[in-house]
């Protein structure tokens, strides 16, 4: 499917940045759900600004599209500084970083988006600048070589990752907030689709609000592209409005079923049940059978699946769950002692 019309994806698609930016709330207090976190930065702001120093180092981990960029800009402002942003695979050398750090100004908040695509060499430098806010640069070669240190201002780290797992020990030792984010409840994406509605100007009743939410796996970017196609939709075969109804029918044609499940999942979870019994299935099967890349497997569609109880991950493979049958409307594989199931295993 061409990338333009999914509606799963892992990250931004052009011309959605702007659009993202005016949906993009600039306050903690207008961040929906995260309350762990929500408490935990609102305390450590305070105190931050209390003792007139630069917060500490934070790690935003979790899933693409819950929120971490704009928590990072909303530190930014909560913390009265500004914010650079930058990303791992955008840094090549370590002299990239060695410029982005010696031109923050005291209190900068810099954001490093996935983080974990750093090279070693690049890493090494951060290490220095985190710690002690110094940069250690080798002047000369072979035995004449020295190192010298520069002070740096004294800056905010935010670092974001979907793949916490893939960071450096080092490197996450030295972060002093660590933050997962975790997926939204409808009535938490209910919350941030009427804010969106309104600021898109676009008339939504409740129970088409919560026909959205249902669907959008857990993820405010996902409900906030479904909730553009179906005012789409609303404005070409209604009078405009969002009702359930409507963002059911545009939803059913956009082929993403109640419980937000794509053609991608769906035939994952077949191919799982029909041609592997289920499983364990290795991640590199479920990347060839459905054409999708092994990292996006894991980072977008299992880590909803899993939570709807639908897979589980073991060291041998992917093991399709008793309620993913249910859903599907089929009949689960059960131990052979049950004479019904035995005549399944058949196949
Ligand atoms: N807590 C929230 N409250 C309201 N809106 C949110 C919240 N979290 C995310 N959003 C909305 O979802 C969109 C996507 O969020 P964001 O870009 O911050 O995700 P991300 O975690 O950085 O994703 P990626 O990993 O792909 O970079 C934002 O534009 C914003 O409109
Ligand atoms: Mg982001």
């Amino acid at each position: 499917m061409p990338n333009d019309e999914r509606l799963i994806t892992t990250g931004f698609r052009e011309g959605e940045d702007e659009q993202e930016q005016s949906l993009r709330p600039k306050q903690l207090r207008d961040y929906v759900g995260q309350e762990p976190i929500k408490q935990n930065l609102r305390i450590s702001i305070e105190a931050a600004l209390g003792r007139r120093e630069a917060l500490d180092h934070l790690l935003l981990y979790g899933p693409p599209g819950l929120g971490k960029t704009t928590l990072a800009g909303i530190i930014a402002a909560e913390m009265g500084q500004n914010i650079r942003i930058t990303s791992g695979p955008a840094i090549d050398r370590p002299g990239d970083l060695a410029s982005i750090l010696t031109n923050l100004s005291d209190g900068d908040v810099l954001f490093i988006d996935e983080i974990h695509r750093l090279s070693r060499s690049v890493e090494e430098v951060l290490y220095p600048a985190m710690e002690d806010y110094a940069l250690d640069i080798m002047i000369g070669k072979g035995p004449t070589a020295r190192s010298i240190r520069l002070d740096l201002p004294r800056f905010t780290l935010v670092g974001a990752t979907t793949r916490a797992g893939l960071l450096s020990a080092p490197l996450r030792d030295r972060f002093g907030l660590l933050f997962r984010l975790e997926m939204y409840t409808p009535q938490e994406l209910a919350t941030i689709l009427r804010r969106n509605a309104g600021i898109l100007h676009v008339a939504a009743d409740e129970d088409g609000i919560m026909e959205i939410a249902g669907r959008s796996r857990g993820t405010p970017r996902i409900a906030n592209r479904m909730l553009r196609r179906v005012r789409d939709f609303a404005q070409i075969r209604a009078d405009g409005c969002i009702t359930s109804t409507i963002a059911h029918q545009a939803l059913d044609m956009l082929d993403v079923d109640n419980l937000g499940l794509d053609k991608v999942d769906r035939t994952m979870l077949t191919t799982m049940m029909d041609k592997f019994a289920g499983g364990p299935v290795g991640l590199d099967t479920l990347s060839a059978m459905t054409g999708e890349d092994a990292a996006t497997i894991e980072d977008v569609y299992e880590p909803y699946l899993m939570q709807l109880g639908f897979l589980m991950r073991t060291p041998r493979g992917r093991i399709v769950l008793p309620a993913a049958y249910e859903h599907l409307g089929r009949k689960p594989l059960t131990p052979p002692e049950d004479a019904d199931a035995s005549q399944q295993l058949k196949f």
